[in-house]
C-alpha cells in the first residue's frame, strides 16, 4: 500500500518517529490540549499535544485523575484531533485501562487509536509497564511513556511529591527509563524529578525526554495549558504563568453581568429585525411579491410545500 493516500491528506501531521528523530535537534514543545478551539491555536506552537487524563481535574473537577473514565479520554481525543493540523496528538490511557494485562492495554489502545484517530497514546509507569509498551509497540500503537511522578498512582505514593530527591531513588527511576526505552516506547514525560536526575536520564537513553517539572535539562517540555495560561487557581510549584486568562475571564463575564443589569447589553446592534416584507406588514400583496422576486424563494417555497417533503435547511444565524 505505499503511496497510498487519504484525499482529506492535506496537510502533514507529525507521527510518533518524528518526535523521537527530534533529540538533541533543540528542545520539543508539547502542551496539554482537551478542547478543539484550543487545540487549534496549539497546533500552530507545538509539536505535539497530549489530551492528559489531567482533564479529569482541570475540566471535570475530580480531585486526582483516578477517576477518569476511557470514554471522556476519547471524547475529549476526538475534540482535539479535530482541531490540530499538524502537531502529533497523543492521548493518555486512564487509571484502570491498561495495567490488567498487555492484551487488555492493547484492546483499549486500539480503541482509543481508532475512536479519535490521535497518533499515539501515553501510559504511566516505568519497568512494569515495559512488557505492555513492547506488546502495543509491535501491534501498531506508538507509546509515550511517564515516569517519576505517575499521577495515577497518588494514592499509592501517598500525594503529588517530587521524586528522585534522595540519591537511593535515582537507580531506579533511571532504570525506568532505560526499560521503557528498550520496549519501543517513543518518548518518556519525566515528571517532578530533580535537575541531576532528569540530566543522566536524557544522556543516558535515545529517546527524547519531555519534562514537566523536570528542568531543562530535559530533550523537551510540556506543562498543563490551563497551569500556564493562568486559568488554574493553584498550580504546582514548576508552572510559570505565561498568561492571566482567569483575570480575562472574570473582567469580561463581571462586564457582561453588569451590563445585563443596566440594560446596556443587548442593543439594537446584537438584535435581529424583522424581514423587509413583514416589517412592511399590511402593505399588501404586492410588497411581498416584489421581496418573493428578488429572493427566488417564493417560487422554490411554493413548490416545495406543495410536494409536501420541505427540508427545512438550517438558517444562517449571523444574519
Ligand atoms: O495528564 C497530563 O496532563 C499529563 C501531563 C502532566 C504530562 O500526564
Amino acid at each position: 500500500m505505499i503511496g497510498a493516500m487519504s484525499v482529506h491528506t492535506a496537510h502533514k501531521r507529525l507521527l510518533a518517529p518524528d518526535i523521537t528523530a527530534m533529540k538533541g535537534q533543540g528542545c520539543i514543545v508539547a502542551l496539554t490540549a482537551y478542547h478543539a478551539h484550543t487545540a487549534a491555536i496549539a497546533d500552530r506552537y507545538c509539536d505535539f499535544l497530549l489530551v492528559g487524563d489531567s482533564l479529569g481535574m482541570v475540566m471535570h473537577g475530580f480531585e486526582t485523575t483516578v477517576p477518569v473514565p476511557l470514554d471522556l479520554m476519547i471524547m475529549h481525543g476526538r475534540a482535539v484531533v479535530r482541531g490540530a493540523k499538524r502537531a502529533l496528538v497523543v492521548v493518555d490511557m486512564p487509571f484502570g485501562s491498561y495495567e490488567e494485562s498487555p492484551p487488555v492495554a492493547f484492546r483499549n489502545a486500539a480503541r482509543v487509536m481508532k475512536e479519535t484517530d490521535c497518533g499515539a497514546v501515553k501510559i504511566e509507569g516505568g519497568r512494569r509497564m515495559a512488557e505492555t509498551i513492547r506488546y502495543l509497540v509491535e501491534r501498531g500503537i506508538p507509546v509515550m511513556s511517564h515516569i517519576g511522578l505517575t499521577p495515577q498512582s497518588v494514592n499509592v505514593i501517598g500525594g503529588f511529591k517530587a521524586q528522585g530527591r534522595r540519591h537511593e531513588q535515582w537507580a531506579a527511576i533511571e532504570e525506568d527509563a532505560r526499560q521503557v526505552a528498550d520496549a519501543g516506547a517513543f518518548a518518556v514525560v519525566l515528571e517532578a524529578v530533580t535537575e541531576p536526575l532528569a540530566q543522566r536520564i536524557t544522556s543516558a537513553v535515545s529517546i527524547p525526554t519531555i519534562g514537566i517539572g523536570a528542568s531543562r535539562s530535559c530533550d523537551g517540555q510540556i506543562l498543563v495549558m490551563e497551569d500556564m495560561l493562568g486559568l488554574s487557581p493553584r498550580v504546582p510549584r514548576f508552572v510559570k504563568k505565561f498568561g492571566k486568562v482567569g483575570e480575562v475571564i472574570e473582567g469580561a463575564i463581571r462586564a457582561y453581568a453588569e451590563d445585563v443589569r443596566a440594560g446596556a447589553f443587548p442593543t439594537p446592534e446584537h438584535t435581529y429585525s424583522m424581514k423587509e416584507e413583514v416589517m412592511k406588514g399590511g402593505a399588501g400583496k404586492g410588497a411581498k411579491a416584489r421581496a418573493a422576486a428578488r429572493t427566488g424563494s417564493g417560487a422554490r417555497s411554493r413548490s416545495r410545500s406543495k410536494a409536501g417533503k420541505a427540508t427545512k435547511k438550517p438558517k444562517n444565524i449571523s444574519s
